[in-house]
């Protein structure tokens, strides 16, 4: 059985809320999930993991989540090579059009830097938005989920779709 670190951080429950459904689902799918709240564990954690899975919203115009915020000097000095991670994060595409998704990029582009496997990027075809550092060409370098602005059942399918297409990758 494949073994997951799912590491997030969360200030207003979204975050917790999407990483409760994709653990759920991905045990049903067999894979054994181990869940962490970056506020209570080291950043250095991530490195005992193979496959991993880190979620991040993006708050305060632009930046990651206060418990992220504060690992963020450890976490882009950690060596990745040898782990293949996904990313995901909260936003709100009406209210910050120009920094939607943001925490995804930041978190995302230090860990390819140092040398880690990025898997899971998506279409920016479901969104409505005007810039973000989470954009790689045509794509997001991870995916989105706007709780603010679209049902839960809508953001249940995105995780879904997107749980799919990264489980043949770990
Ligand atoms: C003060 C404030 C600033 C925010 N800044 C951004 C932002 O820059 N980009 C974005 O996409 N979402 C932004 N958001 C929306 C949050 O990311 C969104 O509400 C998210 O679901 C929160 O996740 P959490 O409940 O896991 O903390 C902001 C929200 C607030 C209240």
């Amino acid at each position: 059985m494949k073994k997951i670190g799912l590491f997030w951080g969360s200030t207003s429950d979204n975050t917790k809320i999407a990483s409760e459904f994709m653990q759920e689902y991905l045990e049903d799918k067999g894979f054994e999930v181990e869940s962490h709240d970056i506020g209570d564990v080291d950043v250095e954690d991530i490195l005992n993991y193979e496959n991993v899975i880190i979620g991040c919203p993006t708050w305060n115009i632009g930046e990651l989540q206060d418990d992220w915020d504060s690992v963020f000097m450890r976490y882009e000095e950690l060596d990745f090579s040898g782990v293949t991670a996904a990313f995901f994060g909260c936003g709100d595409q009406t209210g910050y059009p120009d920094n939607f998704l943001d925490a995804i990029g930041i978190l995302a582009k230090p860990f390819m830097d140092k040398g880690g496997k990025l898997i899971g990027k998506c279409s920016t075809e479901p969104y409505d938005f005007r810039e973000s550092v989470a954009l790689d060409g045509d794509k997001l370098l991870g995916l989105g989920l706007d709780y603010d602005n679209d049902d839960e059942d809508d953001c249940e399918e995105l995780m879904v779709s997107w749980l799919d297409q990264i489980i043949g990758e770990f």
